[in-house]
């Protein structure tokens, strides 16, 4: 598995992506997906499933060399547990479903307007502090809270995880996490099911070999950016994999970055303000 190296962090390329995957799905999930390679694992308190995608690890685990150490575990804390306090025991019962003393990254999963970023960079960094987290990062950040949080943190920022498919127009955030050095996580790569039958995506693939869905995966991690894209079917988690042993010329990433408008978000945030970049 390639790996993106950013602020210390070292992290596997593609990760299994699991909202919505629950119970024995999710455990299945997880642990066909190590068994297939995949070492980067994306959980949330929100999600409702960190105890499945903890004992998929567990059982991974136990059915393979790996240690633990060999898998990147994320989660991440939601905009209304961000207050002092409510904060400290999101993580805590995070850990404790999923049975883990740390994870690999934390994030903020979205901001709160009405907690000061101060207080949520400050509660995250002492995570990190605290050993409850190897590395610190943030989601659904936009230009403009991604200046105020780099400014606030007194540890790095290793990654803005947000919405990134061939559909959407980010320019202007990812600009601000290349400025930043911070790495750009990638969910919703399949646009929730809206890439598979896209014309130019298909036509694309066929030429490689490859589904409308793998040239998609392709197109993000060809700049860098690294997608977490949600399956529990077998075949979709292989394929999904399967994308580092072709290349998009130049022309056919042009092609594919035409795609893109402002108005392409599969996602709408949980809050006001909407998305001002
Ligand atoms: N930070 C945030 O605010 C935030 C927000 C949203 C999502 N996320 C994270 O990002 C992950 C991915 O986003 P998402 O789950 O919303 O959307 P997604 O991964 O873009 O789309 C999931 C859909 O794509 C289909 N799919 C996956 N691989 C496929 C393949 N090879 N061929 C055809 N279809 C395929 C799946 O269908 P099948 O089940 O049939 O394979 C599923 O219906 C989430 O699970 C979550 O971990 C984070």
């Amino acid at each position: 598995m390639n790996v993106v190296e950013v602020n210390g962090a070292r992290i596997p390329a593609i990760g299994l992506g699991t909202m919505t995957l629950k119970e024995q799905v999710c455990v299945d999930a997880v642990t066909t997906a190590m068994r297939l390679g995949y070492r980067h694992l994306d959980t949330a308190e929100r999600y409702g499933n960190e105890q499945w995608v903890g004992e998929g690890l567990h059982q991974g685990l136990a059915a393979t060399s790996l240690k633990r150490e060999d898998v990147f575990v994320t989660t991440k804390v939601y905009w209304d547990k961000l207050a002092p306090g409510d904060f400290e025991a999101s993580v805590a019962e995070s850990l404790q479903k999923l049975r883990l003393p740390w994870v690999d990254l934390l994030l903020i999963h979205w901001n709160n307007p009405k907690v000061p970023l101060a207080d949520s960079i400050a509660s995250l960094c002492a995570a990190k502090r605290k050993g409850q987290t190897k590395h610190i990062g943030v989601a659904n950040f936009t230009t403009a809270m991604l200046d105020e949080a780099v400014k606030l943190s007194t540890e790095p920022l290793v990654t803005n995880q947000i919405e990134v498919h061939p559909f959407l127009d980010q320019s202007k955030v990812l600009g601000a996490c290349r400025r930043h050095g911070i790495s750009v996580t990638a969910y919703c790569p399949i646009a929730r099911g809206k890439v598979p039958g896209n014309e130019v995506l298909e036509r694309i693939g066929k030429t490689h070999g490859r589904s409308s869905s793998q040239v998609a995966l392709r197109y993000l991690v060809q700049q860098g950016i690294m997608p977490i894209p949600r399956t529990a079917n077998p075949d979709h988690l292989a394929a999904n994999l399967a994308v580092f042993d072709f290349g998009l010329s130049a022309a056919e990433m042009a092609e594919i970055g035409k795609l893109k408008r402002p108005d392409g978000r599969v996602v709408n945030p949980p809050h006001a303000p909407t998305w001002d970049s």
